[in-house]
């Protein structure tokens, strides 16, 4: 997925960022989260998403494919890493493919990365057959926390379960024409974990990859909640401690079950697995031990936003300050405020969160982690 100069580019600038940290200086961001759209097919149990108010749902506040092509000119978003676009569900948004492609022809983006609930196969085959041929690093997860109707139920649409199987079977298709990567991401509550082994299977029937991830009370679907919201991390099934505990360890056996499988240590897979790791380290010691370790440096604001449907930009989920909106300024303007800069001060001072989509790019980018990396290098050498 990656050569060698992409690792010296994206190191190179994990230093720069850590060290303008300091000062409270930001060089361009290097990480996106998109939220293309608010609207959603679905009702999920554990998504906030269908709290969002009827209004602020509206189509007509959305950033248009137009729009898109205007803030994405500027020279500051030329050099992106990852943008990863998420919802409500992207593939709602009648001109979700354009916005993409947009987003293609101004940047040198390395990395999109697309979550979908993966209803609108037609949609999805579409985009992947206009925009594989061109792009290098596609990536398209189906969430599917669970097998057959019990997955409808948590969902709230009927024949789900039906229209992810012809996603998965068409996927895997295109994939013999196009590269791109695809795979399943499994939201895990007390519900769910029982599903790990035969998702697990599903995704060797498909070779895709499988991502689990821990549902948890407060979730980026809750940025609009505002400063209602706290940082005491919970997971999301209320259920005792000893229940919740074996969630972990049922988790946690699926990861050691996969990273004893022998692979490049510079692959994706393992890369995500040592990041996998540490995410769940961070939440036992926090839900179960009230210890906040590991806590990296926030490099919210300073390395990477979150864009809103309507063109605000916040730094993230539990300070969901806007800082600006490019409807009406350019993105340069908004990055350079005076704003920006007093919301990076309260960001240098916050005491940390462990809301996971908001940490992975804190984890990634730290130094912590790159010796994790050479760890892992060391033993497998020694294997
Ligand atoms: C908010 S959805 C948006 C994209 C798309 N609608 C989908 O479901 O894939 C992104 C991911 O967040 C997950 N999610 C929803 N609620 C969550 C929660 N409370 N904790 C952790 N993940 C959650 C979903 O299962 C999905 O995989
Ligand atoms: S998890 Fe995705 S599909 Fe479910 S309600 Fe939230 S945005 Fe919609
Ligand atoms: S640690 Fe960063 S992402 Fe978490 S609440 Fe603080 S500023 Fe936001």
């Amino acid at each position: 997925m990656f050569k060698l100069l992409d690792y010296i580019d994206i190191g190179t600038n994990l230093l720069k960022a850590h060290f303008t940290r300091r000062f409270n200086i930001a060089p361009p961001p290097r990480v996106i989260a998109y939220t293309v759209t608010w609207r959603c097919n679905a009702s999920c149990d554990m998504c906030g998403i269908k709290n969002v108010d009827s209004n602020l749902k509206k189509k007509e506040h959305e950033l248009t494919a137009k729009d898109i092509s205007r803030i994405f000119k500027d020279p500051y978003l030329k050099n992106i890493d990852l943008i990863r676009f998420t919802g409500g569900e992207p593939f709602i948004k009648e001109d979700f493919e354009e916005v993409v492609n947009e987003i293609f022809k101004n940047t040198k983006t390395k990395i999109y990365y697309i979550t979908t609930n993966g209803y609108y196969s037609q949609r999805i085959f579409k985009f992947i057959e206009d925009l594989a041929p061109k792009m290098k690093n596609l990536v398209i997860q189906i969430s599917l926390d669970a097998i057959g109707e019990e997955h409808d139920k948590i969902r709230k649409i009927p024949k789900l379960n039906e229209n992810i199987t012809n996603t998965l079977r068409g996927l895997s298709e295109l994939r013999k024409k196009y590269k791109f990567y695809f795979g399943i991401n499994q939201t895990v509550t007390v519900n769910t974990v029982q599903y790990i082994d035969r998702i697990a299977e599903l995704c060797d029937k498909y070779k895709c990859d499988h991502k689990i991830y821990l549902a948890y009370e407060v979730h980026e679907s809750d940025i609009l909640e505002g400063r209602k919201l706290y940082n005491e991390l919970k997971l999301y099934s209320d259920v005792e401690d000893g229940e919740s505990k074996k969630i972990f360890q049922a988790v946690r056996k699926h990861y050691k079950m996969k990273s004893s499988q022998k692979r490049d240590i510079f692959s994706p897979r393992t890369l995500w697995d040592i990041l996998q790791g540490e995410i769940l380290e961070g939440s036992e010691n926090r839900i179960f031990e009230q210890k906040i370790s590991p806590n990296p440096p926030c490099l919210a604001l300073f390395f990477y936003l979150r864009l809103l449907p309507d063109g605000k930009i916040m730094p993230c989920t539990l300070k969901p300050e806007v800082i600006g909106d490019l409807k009406n300024q350019s993105f340069k303007e908004v990055w350079c405020s005076k704003k920006a800069r007093d919301v990076r001060s309260e960001i240098r001072r916050c005491k940390g969160c462990w809301v996971e989509c908001d940490i992975v790019p804190n984890i990634v980018y730290s130094p912590h982690f790159v010796k994790k990396i050479f760890k892992k290098m060391f033993f497998q050498s020694k294997r």
